[in-house]
Formats: structure tokens, C-alpha cells, sequence
């Protein structure tokens, strides 16, 4: 770890000394530096952190502690920990990611339960810039006999949802379509549309941690004012028929923008759901 701690001596790295380097090189950067040198450490070693802390005075070959230092390197130029490991848990289930698509966070989660709390098994489900496909593996995993259809503008985004639904064995049942928004599907043909659209105003970009502001994907978090794609996808909503649902994930002091928008589109609220923060996080819209 050049310009960072000190080496230890060639060949006599103990779990011990790694974890103390590691969390002497992340400090500064990130908030629980002890924390995030084990993680990393355990990933290399495939030890968990309790057994690293049972054999702290071990030996670790020398090509696992270098692949530790590039680790805690990347980990210091704040490159996000999902991205580090090539993974990421989702409602209980591990999806592939890498830096073509946003993390899947915890707040999505509750999108998730909308949707399965408004989704009959063998419904026909849409999900809108569906990224890692987190959202849509998930509901055709809990709903095995719905038939989901998945778009997205990005290419590389469609390739990690490909590699998820291959994962997890969803792949003759969720189709992959490259599409900008509704655009090239035909109205009527789903009874829920499900949306993590981006929705950050580019004016909030200095603002955001460096993990999300230089290191996700743009196209997957900014949407002009915040609002741009909620306007686009609203409308649009001539998609849906009378009955017919779209669940929307929205950030913060959005409601009531989104509401009229909805309101104006022909879509009443039927509910909104509010994160662990508290912060109204999922609209479910139906169309009039
Ligand atoms: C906020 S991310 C959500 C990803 C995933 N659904 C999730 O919840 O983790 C938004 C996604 O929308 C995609 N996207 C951006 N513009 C789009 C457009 N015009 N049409 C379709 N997808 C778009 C991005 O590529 C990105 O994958």
C-alpha cells in the first residue's frame, strides 16, 4: 500500500496486521474503517469476521494479503463495497453488479412489497429501467406464475440483468427488452407497471457521496429537475387501462409533484408507503 501505512515485513502478514493497515489506509475515507478492513479481508480469505478475529496471529499468503492492499486501495478512492465484491443482497437474494448498474438499495425493497402485495400470480408484469433486474427477478421468483417483461436503455445494464436471471434461473420467464421508457410495448399488455426510474436533480451532484456521484452509473440517478422521467412516464400512461396499476419509487419532497402529475395523467393514489426513514418512498397509482 504505497503512500498509505506502513508495510508489514515481507512474508510475516498476520490477519492482525492486515486488519490494522487496512483500517489505518481507509481512515479518513470512510465511516466504520475497521469494519469495511474485515469485510474485505474476510472476502479475500473466505473467513467470516468472527473467524478472522478466532486466528487473528495467522499467516497470510502473500498473494492474499496483495489482493487485500488492492482492495483497501480501491476501497480508499471510495469505490462502493457492492462493487468491490461484484455483489449485492435484495430482498433476501444476491444479485450481480458491477459499475453499468445503480446498487439496489434497501428503500427498493419496499417497491418490491408493493408490487407483491397488488400482483395476482400470473399477472403480467412490466418493470421500467430495470438495471441489475433486482425488481423483476424478484417478482417472478414470488410470483412463479406471472409473466414479466424488463426494459432499459442501457445495453450494459441489460447484460448484468441477463447474468441475474441466469443466476436465478428466471430466464426463459423474465424477457429483457432494450426500450426507452414505454416506447416499443403496446398498450394494454400489463396489468402493473413497477418503476425505480432515476429521479436525482443534476443540481444535487455535488452533494452526493462520492461512491454514488463518481462511481454509479449517471444515466441510472439524474433526471433533469428530478422529475423528468416521472413527467415522461406519466404521459405516457394512456398505457394502462382503467384498473390497471403503476407503482412508482419517488426520493424525497417528491410526492406531491409526483401526485399531480399522476392526477393529470388520468392515475388517482391509491397508497404511499414511507421508508424505515420515514420518507414517502412508493406510490402505487391505477389508472381511472
Ligand atoms: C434508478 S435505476 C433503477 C435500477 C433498478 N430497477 C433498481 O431499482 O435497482 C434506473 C434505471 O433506469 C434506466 N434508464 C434510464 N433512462 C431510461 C430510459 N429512458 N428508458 C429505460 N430505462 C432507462 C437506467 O439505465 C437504470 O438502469
Amino acid at each position: 500500500m504505497p503512500d498509505g501505512p506502513k508495510q508489514p515485513p515481507p512474508g510475516a502478514a498476520r490477519i492482525v496486521d492486515l486488519l490494522d493497515l487496512g483500517q489505518e489506509h481507509l481512515a479518513g475515507s470512510v465511516e466504520q474503517p475497521r469494519r469495511e478492513a474485515a469485510l474485505l479481508l474476510g472476502e479475500v480469505l473466505r473467513l467470516s469476521e468472527a473467524q478472522l478475529y478466532a486466528r487473528a496471529d495467522d499467516d497470510v499468503p502473500e498473494p492474499a494479503a496483495l489482493s487485500y492492499g488492492q482492495l483497501i486501495r480501491r476501497r480508499a478512492d471510495r469505490i462502493p463495497v457492492a462493487y468491490l465484491l461484484g455483489r449485492r443482497e435484495f430482498h433476501g437474494r444476491t444479485f450481480a453488479v458491477d459499475p453499468r448498474v445503480l446498487i439496489p438499495r434497501p428503500e427498493t425493497e419496499h417497491l418490491v412489497e408493493a408490487v407483491l402485495n397488488c400482483t395476482e400470480d400470473g399477472a403480467r408484469v412490466l418493470d421500467v429501467g430495470t438495471g441489475s433486474g433486482c425488481i423483476a427477478i424478484t417478482v417472478a421468483l414470488e410470483r412463479p406464475a406471472s409473466r414479466v417483461v424488463a426494459t432499459d436503455l442501457s445495453p450494459g445494464a441489460l447484460a448484468v440483468a441477463a447474468a441475474n436471471c441466469r443466476r436465478h434461473g428466471v430466464e426463459d420467464r423474465v424477457r429483457l427488452v432494450r426500450a426507452d421508457l414505454l416506447t416499443a410495448l403496446r398498450p394494454g399488455a400489463f396489468d402493473v407497471v413497477v418503476s425505480n426510474p432515476p429521479y436525482i436533480d443534476v443540481g444535487e451532484w455535488p452533494s452526493l457521496m462520492p461512491e454514488v456521484r463518481d462511481h454509479e452509473p449517471p444515466e441510472a440517478l439524474f433526471a433533469g429537475d428530478g422529475l423528468d422521467f416521472y413527467r415522461r412516464l406519466l404521459a405516457a400512461s394512456g398505457f394502462l387501462q382503467a384498473g390497471q396499476r403503476l407503482l412508482l419509487e419517488i426520493g424525497k419532497g417528491q410526492l406531491e409533484a409526483v401526485r399531480g402529475l399522476a392526477e393529470r395523467g388520468g392515475l388517482d393514489v391509491e397508497w404511499v408507503v414511507a421508508d424505515l426513514a420515514g420518507i414517502p418512498r412508493v406510490m402505487t397509482l391505477r389508472r381511472r
